[in-house]
């Protein structure tokens, strides 16, 4: 929550349309003025369209949450890919700095190879194997370059209740079948959408930091144990569900993934801990109140 003597931002927010936008775009307009635009009101490949927009608004924060997101679909489709995740970015970033405005934009574990086997720091060199994190990782560089007061928040394995993503698509499964599988080799940290906005949130105002962030829930798991931790979750609030168990397959098995993955993203979150003195809470919390909160 805003604390008393947080002041009341106008906050515009680009992606409201998508599962973590649209999340920012709720909690924020409890306590903040919020104006959200979604793909069909504003499109991040029109980048002249996007500055005689963005220039006239009187906004304090522009927080970023679109990108072309498909992993697979930008494997194929290389410019789009970096217009939407690169040089957009860097449009919105130059209209900030024009406009003395804070910008916020929101990057990906897939930035990273994927070789550490302990969290990923913020300077860990960042050396993505698809294209999606390519480009991503390059909106990183030419948002940075284009106003250094920037923030670029780094968030892996987002799940809420605006857009279905994994979690749901296993629950889905498991509510009719018996045998659902999920990948034992990938490992990140589930982040629940309402817990980003809640870690953004001091981070909002002027005065905060800029440069690059990792924000998470705590621990890490992989695809299996997420999808098991949320069937367990279903059977302990009384959801109906016909399977009991996650079985296991290995990344490699999934024939239908046509950009690599990187196996081990966890972020680590030490530097939002240092700057705030707060501490992400476990992702088994965060998964269970979306199953309480959102399948009962
Ligand atoms: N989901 C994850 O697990 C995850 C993990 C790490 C980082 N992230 C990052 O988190 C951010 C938010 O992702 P998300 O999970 O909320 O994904 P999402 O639900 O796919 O949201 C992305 C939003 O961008 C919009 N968009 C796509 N193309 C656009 C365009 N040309 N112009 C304007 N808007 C456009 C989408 O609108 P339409 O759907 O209507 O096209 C959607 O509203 C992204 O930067 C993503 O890279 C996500």
């Amino acid at each position: 929550m805003q604390s008393s003597n947080e002041p009341k931002l106008k906050i515009t927010i680009l992606g409201a349309g998508g599962r973590l936008g649209a999340a920012l775009a709720r909690e924020y307009a409890a306590t903040h003025e919020v104006v959200g635009f979604s793909h069909a009101q504003l499109d991040l490949a029109e980048l002249d369209a996007l500055r005689s927009t963005l220039a006239p608004l009187p906004f304090d924060v522009l927080i970023n949450a679109a990108a072309l997101t498909n992993v697979d679909y930008c494997e194929d489709h290389r410019d789009e890919a970096f217009r939407l995740n690169a040089e957009a970015p860097r449009v919105l970033a130059e209209v900030c700095r024009e406009k003395g405005s804070r910008f916020i934009h929101i990057s990906t574990d897939y930035v990273f190879d994927g070789a550490k086997r302990t969290p990923y720091t913020e300077e860990d060199p960042a050396e993505p194997i698809s294209l999606y994190g390519e480009s991503k990782r390059v909106g990183e560089i030419q948002v940075l370059d284009a106003n250094e007061r920037a923030l670029v928040i780094r968030v892996s394995w987002v799940f809420g209740p605006d857009r279905p993503s994994f979690v749901d698509a296993i629950l889905k499964k498991a509510r009719t079948e018996k045998e659902v599988v999920a990948v034992a080799d990938k490992f990140s940290t589930p982040t629940y959408t309402p817990d980003i906005a809640a870690m953004l949130r001091p981070l909002l105002g002027q005065g905060a930091i800029g440069g690059i962030l990792h924000l998470a829930n705590g621990g890490e798991c992989s695809w299996q144990e997420y999808a098991q931790w949320a069937l367990d979750c279903c059977h302990r609030f009384g959801v109906p569900m016909e399977a009991k168990t996650v079985g296991a397959v290995s990344l490699g098995e999934m024939q239908n993934f046509i950009a690599r993955r990187p196996v081990y993203t966890v972020l680590g979150t030490e530097k939002y801990a240092r700057l705030t003195g707060a501490f992400p809470r476990h992702w088994h919390e965060a998964v269970a109140d979306y199953v309480r909160d959102h399948y009962r």
